[in-house]
C-alpha cells in the first residue's frame, strides 16, 4: 500500500459540468479537479450558441420547453428527467449571472435592459441565452476564474485519469464502491493514486471516435470507458449527434458554426444557390438537427458535392458582426467574408446523446461514482439532444449531485489514506509509438465510414469487425506498455467504438439520429425503449485492469 493524495470529493473533467459541480460543493468539502489537460480546454470552452431555458415567461413556458425535448428526443426521453432539466433551466442562468458570465444584453421594447434570446432547431420560442458566438468561452472562463481563486479547490492540471479504483478491483469483499482514481501525471510520468469520499465523471463526450468532430482534442469517452470497466451501466450510444454545419475547408479541423446562423435567418443552398431544407421537412432551416444533417448528407451524396452553403450574407453586415464575431473572423482568416458570400459547410460529429447511466441526482450503478454533463446518460436527450439543452443539463445535473453528495458527506467514510500502487512490473517503455496512431486513424474512419449518419446492418457488422480486430490488438499493447496519453485514449476510444456499435446493431430501427437503411421507420414497439448495456462482471477484477 502507498500513500495517496486525498479529497472529499475528486472531480474527474473540468468542462462547464465538472467546474459548477466543484463550485456548488467547495463550501461544503475538500475538493480537487483532475483535467487532462490546460483547465478549460473542453468541449465546454467552445460552444457558440448558447443555453436553453424559459427566461421569458410572457412569451415562452416551461411546458413549451418541455414540449420541444421531447419532440426533439423522437419517443425516447425520460418525462421526469426532461421536467427536472426544463424546470431547473431558469435558476440554472441566474447562478452563472451572479458568477460573471456576461451574457449578451439588448434593450426591450419599453426600453429595459433585458438579455438577447436566440433562436435555435427544434425550439418553439427565442429561449436560448448566449455570449455573442462565444457562450462556452464566456461561461468556462468565468468560472475557471472562480474555481482558481477558491481556497478548497485543488486543480491538477495535465493529470489523465486512467481508471477508478473500487473495492472490488482491489478484492475486497462486501458492497463494491468507488475508492479513487488512477491517474498519469503527463509532466512526470508517473501515476498516481488518487482517494475520495466521492467520485465525479465529468469528462464530456466521445466525438472525436469519428475522423471529423467538432469537438476538441479531449472528447474521447474516457469517462464511458472508466465508468464500464468499473461495472457500470451505459445506455444508447447508437445515438451520436452530427451537427449538421461545420467550415468546409482542409485546414479547419470542422470549425462549427453555430445552429444560431439558421436560427438568425441563415439558408441552406446547394452551391448553384438552390435551397432545399423545405423539401426535406416543413420547418425547414430549423427543423431539429437530426434532420437537416441528413438532408445535407443526402444532398451531398446525390450531387456528388463536397459541401452545402449556408448563407446569412442577406442581413446587415452591423447584426452579423454584433452577433457572429467569431465566426466571421474565423471564415475571415480562411478566405470568406460572410457579410456578403455563402458559408461552405459539412456535417461533423458533435455530441453523444448515451453515456453512463445516472439517476436524477446524478448516481451512477457504483456507490461513490456519479456522473455529470455529456458523459452520462440522464434520459434528457433521447434520441436526439434539441440545440442548447446540453450545457443545461450539465448545470442542473451538477447542481442534483452537489446536494446529493452534501447531503451524504457527514454520514461517509472517510477516504483510504493508502491504496494499492500503480503496477508497472510486468511494462516497459514503448518502442513503437506508430501502432497507436495508426490504430487511432483507422478506428474514426471505420468509425465515420460506416456507423455515421446513415447506416447499414452491412456496414456496421464490418465495423464491428474492424473494432474487434483494433480492441484485441489495443488489450495487447496495452499489457506490455506503460501508459501515456494518446494510449489511454485509444483504449477508451475502441471500447466506446465497440459499445455504439454494440447498441446500434440492436436498434432495428430508424429513430432519432440512428438512422439504418435496412430499418428505414420507426418501430411503434421501441418507443420508450432504451438500449442498456450492462458490462460482463469477469472484467473488472485487477487494479492495472486490462483493455
Ligand atoms: P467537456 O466540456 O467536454 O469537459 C470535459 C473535461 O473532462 C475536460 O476538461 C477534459 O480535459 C476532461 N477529461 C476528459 N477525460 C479525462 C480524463 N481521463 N482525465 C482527466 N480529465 C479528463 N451545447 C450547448 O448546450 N450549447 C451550445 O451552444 C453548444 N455549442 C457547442 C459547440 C461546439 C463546438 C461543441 C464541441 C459543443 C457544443 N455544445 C453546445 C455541446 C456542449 O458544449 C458540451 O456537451 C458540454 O460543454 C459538455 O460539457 P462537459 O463538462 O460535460 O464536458
Ligand atoms: C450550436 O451553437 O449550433 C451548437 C449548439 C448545441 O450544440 O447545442
Amino acid at each position: 500500500m502507498t500513500p495517496a493524495r486525498v479529497c472529499d470529493v475528486l472531480i474527474i473533467g473540468s468542462g462547464v459540468a465538472g467546474l459548477s459541480l466543484a463550485l456548488r460543493l467547495a463550501d461544503h468539502a475538500s475538493i480537487t479537479i483532475l483535467a487532462k489537460a490546460a483547465l478549460s480546454e473542453s468541449a465546454s470552452l467552445y460552444a457558440q450558441g448558447g443555453i436553453a431555458a424559459v427566461l421569458n415567461a410572457r412569451d415562452d413556458s416551461l411546458a413549451a420547453h418541455i414540449e420541444d425535448t421531447l419532440d426533439a428526443g423522437a419517443g425516447l426521453c425520460h418525462r421526469e428527467a426532461v421536467e427536472f432539466t426544463v424546470a431547473h433551466g431558469p435558476e440554472a442562468i441566474r447562478w452563472l449571472i451572479d458568477q460573471g458570465v456576461p451574457f449578451t444584453r439588448e434593450r426591450g421594447e419599453e426600453g429595459v435592459l433585458g438579455y438577447h434570446l436566440t433562436r435555435e432547431g427544434g425550439h418553439s420560442h427565442r429561449r436560448v441565452i448566449h455570449a455573442a458566438d462565444a457562450t462556452g468561452k464566456a461561461t468556462e472562463t468565468t468560472l475557471e476564474q472562480r474555481v482558481r481563486s477558491h481556497p478548497d479547490i485543488e486543480l491538477r492540471e495535465h493529470h489523465i485519469a486512467i481508471d477508478l479504483i473500487t473495492r472490488h478491483k482491489l478484492g475486497l469483499s462486501g458492497e463494491n464502491r468507488c475508492l479513487g482514481a488512477y491517474a498519469l501525471d503527463k509532466s512526470s510520468g508517473r501515476v498516481e493514486m488518487f482517494s475520495a469520499r466521492f467520485v465525479v465523471l465529468a469528462t464530456g463526450g466521445a466525438s472525436k471516435v469519428y475522423l471529423y468532430t467538432s469537438n476538441p482534442d479531449t472528447s474521447t469517452g474516457d469517462g464511458i470507458a472508466m465508468a464500464w470497466r468499473a461495472g457500470c451501466r451505459v445506455a444508447n450510444m447508437e445515438f451520436m449527434q452530427f451537427h449538421p454545419t461545420c467550415l468546409y475547408h482542409p485546414r479547419a479541423k470542422s470549425f462549427l458554426i453555430t445552429e444560431a446562423v439558421r436560427g438568425e435567418g441563415g439558408k441552406l443552398t446547394l452551391p448553384d444557390g438552390t435551397r432545399f431544407m423545405d423539401a426535406h421537412d416543413p420547418r425547414g432551416e430549423l427543423a431539429p438537427r437530426d434532420i437537416v444533417a441528413r438532408a445535407i448528407d443526402y444532398e451531398m451524396k446525390r450531387g456528388g458535392l463536397d459541401y452545402v452553403l449556408l448563407d446569412i450574407s442577406h442581413k446587415p453586415a452591423q447584426f452579423i458582426n454584433e452577433h457572429f464575431p467569431t465566426i466571421r473572423e474565423r471564415c475571415r482568416q480562411f478566405g470568406y467574408d460572410i457579410t456578403r458570400e455563402p458559408i461552405p459547410v459539412v456535417p461533423a460529429a458533435h455530441y453523444t446523446c448515451g453515456g453512463v447511466v445516472t439517476d436524477l441526482s446524478a448516481r451512477t450503478d457504483l456507490p461513490g461514482l456519479y456522473a455529470v454533463g455529456e458523459c452520462a446518460f440522464t434520459g434528457l436527450h433521447g434520441a436526439n439532444r434539441l440545440a442548447s439543452n446540453s450545457l443545461l443539463e450539465c448545470l442542473v445535473f451538477a447542481e442534483a449531485a452537489a446536494l446529493d453528495i452534501a447531503t451524504a458527506l457527514p454520514q461517509s467514510e472517510p477516504a483510504s489514506v493508502s491504496l494499492p500502487a500503480w503496477d508497472e512490473s510486468r511494462v516497459t517503455d514503448a518502442d513503437e509509438q506508430v501502432v497507436v496512431s495508426h490504430n487511432w486513424d483507422e478506428l474514426r474512419r471505420a468509425m465515420w465510414d460506416y456507423v455515421g449518419i446513415v447506416r447499414t446492418t452491412k456496414r456496421m457488422e464490418r465495423a464491428k469487425h474492424r473494432v474487434d480486430m483494433l480492441r484485441e490488438e489495443i488489450r495487447e499493447y496495452y499489457s506490455h506498455f506503460k501508459v501515456t496519453n494518446d494510449l489511454v485514449e485509444l483504449r477508451n476510444l475502441v471500447l466506446v467504438a465497440e459499445l455504439i456499435i454494440r447498441c446500434a446493431m440492436a436498434r432495428t430501427e430508424s429513430r432519432g439520429l440512428h438512422f439504418t437503411r435496412d430499418f428505414p421507420g420507426a418501430d411503434p414497439r421501441l418507443a420508450n425503449q432504451d438500449t442498456v448495456l450492462t458490462p460482463p462482471a469477469a472484467q473488472f477484477s485487477s487494479a492495472r485492469a486490462t483493455a
